[in-house]
């Protein structure tokens, strides 16, 4: 079975995959990390955020894998972990220009199928629904106020240890700026899958989001079973 979760910056989508991963034993790919390390790739190398055939080639180099440690998702380029880089406020202000390279989308894209090719997964993005995982048996639209997910980040960012000295005005334009530019790129733009639900987490707590995800996925297995018969 696949399950794809897309929707907007802090929405949720990385928390209650994860839940559910967990719970339903599916593997959880996080495709934000894998643009995010390619962001880190093209900074380690002194690359310009734009240019897109040095960037395709240091990621070659590098590479991306992503291992689950103890539970925990941790991302590894060039033999080093980099799970907490990845989510600094240098990264996520330059994700979006990378991950608007065309190549580098196709890349990913490419690997992100042969990583759910091989088992039940639950995968969460922005264009997991429309692009990478089309035929997806389960397609979730998360969003939620942009005041509530830049709340949301500012406390995500001090639980995982990273320094900030953004107030969550600044989170919340940053946040708007993103969201802009995911929506507006050429390739695979950040929008809801036509037969994709749209849950509004604003005023949802994660176990009720968890909840109402993990209902479709068993009335989406009943259609299943049923079809079979
Ligand atoms: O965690 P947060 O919602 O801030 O973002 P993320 O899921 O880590 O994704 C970081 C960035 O990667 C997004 O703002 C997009 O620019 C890009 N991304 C994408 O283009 N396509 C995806 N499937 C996932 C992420
Ligand atoms: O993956 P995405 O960027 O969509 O969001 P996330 O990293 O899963 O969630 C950002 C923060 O919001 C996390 O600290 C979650 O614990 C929190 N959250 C929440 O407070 N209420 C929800 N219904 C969902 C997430």
């Amino acid at each position: 079975m696949q399950v794809a979760i897309d929707g907007p910056a802090s929405a949720g989508k990385s928390t209650v995959a994860k839940i559910i991963a967990k719970k339903l034993s599916f593997l959880y790919i996080d495709t934000g990390a894998m643009y995010r390390a390619c962001t880190v790739i093209a900074r380690n190398h002194g690359l310009d955020y734009g240019d897109e055939s040095g960037i395709l080639k240091a990621i070659g180099q590098d590479g991306i894998e992503l291992k689950s440690e103890n539970g925990e998702q941790k991302v590894y380029s060039a033999g080093k972990d980099i799970s907490v880089e990845i989510r600094t406020p240098e990264i996520s202000a330059n994700v979006s220009q990378v991950s608007a390279l065309p190549k580098v989308r196709e890349k990913m894209t490419t690997l992100q199928r042969q990583m759910a090719g091989k088992t039940d997964v639950i995968m969460d993005g922005r264009d997991i629904g429309t692009t990478v995982l089309p035929d997806a048996e389960v397609k979730i639209f998360l969003v939620a106020s942009a005041r509530s997910r830049a709340e949301r980040r500012l406390l995500d960012l001090k639980q995982r240890g990273i320094k900030s000295d953004q107030t969550v005005d600044q989170i919340e334009k940053d946040i708007a700026a993103r969201d802009y530019k995911d929506s507006h790129r050429k390739v695979s733009p950040l929008k809801k899958a036509d037969d994709a639900i749209e849950v509004d987490t604003t005023s949802m707590t994660i176990d009720q989001v968890v909840d109402r995800i993990l209902s479709e996925i068993k009335k989406s297995k009943k259609i299943e079973e049923n079809s079979t018969k």
